[in-house]
C-alpha cells in the first residue's frame, strides 16, 4: 500500500475524529513528512481533510469519492480494500473484472471505475457511464459449483442482492423487470450484467463476472435513453456515499451462494416483479411476441402464456411490458 492509501485507511477508519500527524506516522511508521504529502495528494484527488486545532486531520466525509479504503471502512474490514480496485476511468469494469480474472484474481475482487468509456449492457448494448453520478461495479466470483444451467438462478439472486443494498442504504423500494433490471417509480435505475470467463488454457468456465450499473443522481440522459432510464436521486443527499453503496452491495452479493443453494430469495424475486400479469413483448430473435407474463418458476425462468394459449418458458432473452391500448375516444 502507498503512503497515500495507508493514511486514507486510517483516516476512513476514523471518520469524523481528528488524528494528529504525530500518531498517524507513527502507526503506519512512516515520516511526519510522508504524512503531510500524503494528505497533499488527498486533497488534491478531492477528499475534505480538515487540519484541527491540534494540528491534527480530520477527513470530513461529505464528499462522495470512491476510494478501496471508504469502501473497505463501510465494510469494517479495513484489509478487504486488497480485493477492491477504484480507477478513475475504464473502458468497462467487467472487462477489467475478466483480465484479472485471467490474472487469478481472487474470489470477491471488486472493480469499480469512475466512469466507462465502453460500457457494456446486455444484448450487445452500451451502458451510459458518466462521471461522478454513477456506480460502476463488477464482482468477480469464483463459485464453487458452476453450471451453466443456472445462470439465470445467478443473475435473478444478484438482482435481489441488490434491491436489498439499495434499500439498506437510501430506504428506496426497487421493482424488478426480469430479468434483472431495477426500476424506481417506473424508470430504470440499474442495469446488470452477467458474464462468463473462460480459462484460455483450459477452456472450462472458471468464474463469473457480475457487473451492476447504478443511475445515483439524475443526470441529463441521451436522447434514445430518456424515456426509460431514472436515478436513485434527483440530487443525492449529503449522508449518501457510494462507499456505502458499493459496500452495502458486495456484502449482500457474499450471500449469493447461499441464496442460490436454498433458492430462498425467489419470493421476495416474485414480489418485486413488476411483470407478473402483465402482457409483455417477448424479444428472442426474430419479430417480438406478444404475451402475458404469469409466473417465476423455481429456476428463476419466466413463464409466458401466448394467445394461441401455449405456455413458453423463457430462460434468455428480453421482454418489455406492453402498454394495453386505451379504450373510448
Ligand atoms: C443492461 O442494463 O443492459 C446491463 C448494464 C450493466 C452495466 C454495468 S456497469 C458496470 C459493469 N461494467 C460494464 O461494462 N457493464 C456493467
Amino acid at each position: 500500500m502507498t503512503s497515500r492509501e495507508q493514511v486514507l485507511q486510517v483516516l476512513e477508519n476514523r471518520a469524523g475524529e481528528t488524528v494528529s500527524g504525530e500518531e498517524l506516522a507513527a502507526v503506519l511508521g512512516i515520516s511526519r513528512t510522508a504524512v503531510w504529502k500524503a494528505i497533499g495528494k488527498l486533497r488534491e484527488e478531492g477528499h475534505h481533510i480538515e487540519a484541527g486545532t491540534n494540528r491534527g486531520y480530520r477527513l470530513i466525509p461529505d464528499r462522495d469519492i470512491l476510494s478501496p479504503q471508504g469502501i473497505a471502512a463501510c465494510l469494517e474490514e479495513p484489509e478487504a480494500a486488497r480485493n477492491i480496485r477504484v480507477y478513475p476511468e475504464l473502458d468497462s469494469t467487467n472487462l477489467q473484472a475478466k483480465r484479472l480474472a485471467l490474472e487469478g484474481a481472487p474470489d470477491g475482487t471488486a472493480v469499480l471505475a469512475e466512469c466507462q468509456t465502453a460500457g457494456r449492457g446486455r444484448r450487445g448494448r452500451s451502458f451510459y457511464s458518466p462521471p461522478g453520478s454513477g456506480l460502476y461495479l463488477s464482482l468477480l466470483l469464483r463459485p464453487e459449483h458452476l453450471d451453466a444451467g443456472s445462470a439465470v438462478l445467478v443473475t435473478t439472486a444478484v438482482s435481489v442482492a441488490v434491491c436489498r443494498a439499495v434499500e439498506q442504504v437510501t430506504g428506496q423500494h426497487l421493482q424488478i423487470k426480469w430479468v434483472n433490471d431495477l426500476y424506481r417509480e417506473g424508470k430504470k435505475v440499474c442495469g446488470i450484467l452477467t458474464e462468463a470467463v473462460t480459462g484460455i488454457e483450459s477452456g472450462e468456465l472458471e468464474s463469473v463476472v457480475v457487473g451492476i450499473g447504478i443511475n445515483v443522481e439524475a443526470r441529463e440522459f441521451p436522447e434514445e435513453l430518456r424515456q426509460v432510464a431514472g436515478a436513485l436521486y434527483e440530487r443525492r443527499p449529503p449522508s449518501f456515499t457510494r462507499n456505502r453503496l458499493a459496500a452495502a452491495i458486495i456484502r449482500q452479493l457474499r450471500e449469493l451462494d447461499a441464496m442460490i443453494a436454498d433458492r430462498s430469495f425467489l419470493p421476495e424475486y416474485r414480489e418485486r416483479s413488476m411483470v407478473l400479469g402483465k402482457p409483455v413483448l417477448v424479444y428472442g430473435g426474430g419479430e417480438p411476441e406478444e404475451a402475458v407474463a404469469e409466473e417465476i418458476d423455481g429456476q428463476g425462468a419466466l413463464l409466458v402464456r401466448h394467445p394461441d394459449g401455449s405456455l413458453r418458458r423463457l430462460s434468455t432473452g428480453e421482454i418489455t411490458i406492453r402498454l394495453q391500448q386505451q379504450k373510448g375516444n
